[in-house]
């Protein structure tokens, strides 16, 4: 069958469709509904059915023949070190660790909260609490004490699971201290945390509370899985909402085997026993999807690399790890292209290599602009696919679906709809735009399996965010357009999410860090086009009357005020101290206008602005950055 068949049948017929995609999982008890509408608009997936995920991804290919096949390969070019680890000494290192958490009381359902570097023992701990059926929620490592701090309070762990340190080039990054400081905020507190100790720095430990991994693990007892609902929570993943308040993003165990199995073998074009390669981090979706999850429940090699791509030594890096391991897929953010491309124009690094093992490069996190797609295709000669998803969704909405029928790339566009998503673009009123037209992209509901069945204990926020904009859609927040051959494109987000190196941040948090510091009255915060990252947070403030410090010394505490609140993630490099914020004359901040001006674009004064002027300002204070004015 062609994508359009496929795509059609996954629409008119999701009961056939995801039924017969739930044959390649394990199940204890079989479901018994596919599609669960019951609760509409809150739909869930596979309901009755009884599974394990740990048993998906690890024991039943170690009984199936995949025993001595690498489950797992370690490249950390920031520690010097390349390990490996079979099917079966990944299962029995989980089976232990999990036991050890068991011994710590965690059961069912407990959260245990993984704050962790890119090591292999983050994924064995994420695979230790599915094993027991305890829901995890990893926080990744850029993130400071704080934004830790309000993930621990909404989640409430039972355990906390972390290392001494993580390894950022040229810098330890020491996270028992972080891990300290967000447990004193915090208001609820973990009964014990689990901290591995790394030789680059030593973790100093609170007695009774604090437990290290090596010693619990050495005297646990193996946990072997225990069944859980097809329906029940797997994992809680924050992600930026419009506040500084994330929100929790739930996935349920049976409807996210089902999805990510699905797309291994029809969206990513890959085998069991094929070497699949995400360069990300566990912290984020991409790495719980595809660094974890869908490689192993598929029966792949995956690849979980402590490094960056460049400078870990050389912008040579990702092809040394292709070519060494034998990598077929690999799955980045075009931000690591662009460093790639910035570092080695002419693809040089390329000449040691030998990448005869490699088919097909995927990127997403952000929108691929044209130039690194081009620049990529040519330097490897792979096909290079754009795809569309966010931490929602949990896997692709929009792909070029490769294992289906792989489709011409159209530079710019994510290309088609993934099956299982009907995706629309509606304008304000909720009615469809015209083809090639930009409106809100929307999915209309059901969402497919794999996707969030709701918010952590936050049923209503989840309907207010995502189903109330346009009833009977999930609203994506992001804007586009679908052309005449069904190809959609994604411009940009409707909210104040930015992304900074195809990291997802919400600018609304950033201003209400800056809107602490006593010395200013009013700021706000725009996401600025950038060369490497796509987009960098630039902030603007306004100061109290009689601010009596040079605006300069202001600016650099704003700038280490964002670092230590949300953490160095944020990127966030730039304040600057402005006379006046450009406004409506009802009071709201142009922010869109700002924008414009920063990145040169063309802009028009708007017809409801307050005062003009303030927009040279503006202008001004960025240096004549662009600025041409329509
Ligand atoms: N723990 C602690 N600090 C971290 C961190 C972690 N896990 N990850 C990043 N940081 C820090 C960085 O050291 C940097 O700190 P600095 O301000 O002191 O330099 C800051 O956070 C910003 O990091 P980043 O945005 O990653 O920028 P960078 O300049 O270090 O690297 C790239 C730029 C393009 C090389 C890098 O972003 C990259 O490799 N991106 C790959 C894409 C990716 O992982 N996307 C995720 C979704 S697919
Ligand atoms: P995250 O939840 O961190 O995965 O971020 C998701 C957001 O990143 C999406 O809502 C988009 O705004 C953006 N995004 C991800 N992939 C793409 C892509 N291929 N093209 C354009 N934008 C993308």
């Amino acid at each position: 069958m062609g994508y359009r068949e496929v795509y059609e049948r996954s629409l008119t017929d999701p009961d056939g469709f995801w039924g017969d995609a739930a044959q390649t999982i394990d199940w204890i008890e079989p479901p018994s509904m596919v599609l669960d509408d019951s609760s509409a608009p809150m739909y869930r997936w596979f309901t009755g059915g009884v599974l394990n995920t740990c048993h998906n991804a690890l024991d039943r290919h170690v009984a199936g023949g995949r025993a001595d096949q690498i489950a797992l390969v370690y490249d950390s070019p920031v520690t010097d070190t390349i390990r490996t680890f079979t099917y079966r000494e990944l299962r029995d290192e989980v089976a232990r660790l999990a036991g050890a958490l068991r011994g710590l009381g965690v059961g069912k359902g407990d959260r245990v909260v993984i704050y962790m570097p890119m090591i292999p023992e983050a994924a064995m701990a994420m695979l230790a609490c599915a094993r027991i059926g305890a829901i995890h929620s990893v926080v990744f490592g850029g993130f400071a004490a704080k934004e830790l701090a309000t993930r621990i309070d909404d989640a409430k762990p039972k355990v906390i699971v972390s290392a001494s340190c993580g390894i950022e080039p040229g810098r330890i990054v020491e996270y028992k201290p972080l891990l300290d400081g967000a447990i004193e905020i915090a208001t609820h507190s973990p009964d014990h945390c689990v901290v591995l100790q790394r030789p680059q720095a030593a973790a100093a430990m609170v007695d009774g509370r604090d437990l290290d991994w090596t010693e619990l693990v050495a005297d646990a007892v193996p946990a072997d899985c225990v069944p859980v609902g097809a329906t029940d929570p797997l994992y809680i993943l924050y992600t930026s909402g419009t506040t500084g308040q994330p929100k929790g993003v739930v996935r349920d165990n049976g409807g996210h085997a089902v999805a990510l199995a699905w797309s291994m073998s029809n969206l990513y074009g890959v085998a069991p026993g094929d070497v699949y390669w995400a360069a990300s981090d566990v912290g984020w979706v991409v790495g719980h999807s595809y660094i974890v999850y869908a490689p192993l429940i598929h029966g792949c090699t995956t690849i979980l690399y402590e490094g960056k791509p460049v400078g870990t030594p050389d912008p040579g890096a990702f092809w040394r790890v292709i070519s060494q391991h034998g990598v077929n897929v690999l799955f980045t953010a075009p931000t690591a292209f662009r460093a790639i491309k910035r570092d080695d124009p002419q693809g040089r690094h390329l000449e040691q290599y030998d990448l005869a093992s490699f088919r097909t490069l995927f990127l997403a996190g952000e929108r691929c602009d044209p130039d690194t797609l081009h620049w990529a295709e040519e330097a490897l000669g792979v096909p290079v696919i754009d795809h569309w998803w966010q931490t929602e969704s949990g896997w692709p909405m929009a792909c070029n679906p490769m294992g289906i029928e792989p489709l011409p790339v159209k530079p710019g566009s994510p290309s088609v709809a993934v099956p299982g998503y009907d995706i629309r673009a509606l304008d304000d009123e909720g009615s469809e735009v015209a083809t090639g037209k930009i409106g809100a992209i929307v999915v209309k509901l059901p969402l497919p399996p794999g996707t969030l069945p709701t918010l952590w204990h936050a049923d209503e926020r989840f309907r207010e965010s995502y189903l109330s904009r346009y009833p009977g859609y999930y609203l994506t927040a992001d804007a586009g357009f679908i052309d005449e051959d069904r190809y959609i494109s994604i411009m940009s987000r409707i909210d104040d999410i930015i992304n900074v190196a195809g990291h997802r941040l919400s600018t609304g948090a950033m201003e209400e860090v800056l809107a602490e510091h006593p010395a200013v009255a009013e700021c706000a915060v725009i996401g600025v086009a950038d060369d490497l990252k796509g987009q960098v947070p630039v902030g603007f403030v306004v100061l109290k009357a009689g601010a009596d410090r040079p605006g300069t010394e202001i600016e650099r505490e704003l700038v280490g005020l964002v670092r230590e609140r949300i953490g160095p993630v944020a990127a966030f490099k730039q304040a600057l101290v402005v006379d006046r914020l450009p406004k409506t004359r009802s009071g709201k901040i142009l922010r869109g206008t700002m924008r414009q001006i920063a990145d040169g674009e063309t802009w028009k004064v708007p017809a409801t602005i307050d005062d003009p002027a303030i927009l040279d300002e503006i202008g001004e204070a960025l240096g004549g950055r662009g600025y041409p004015k329509g």
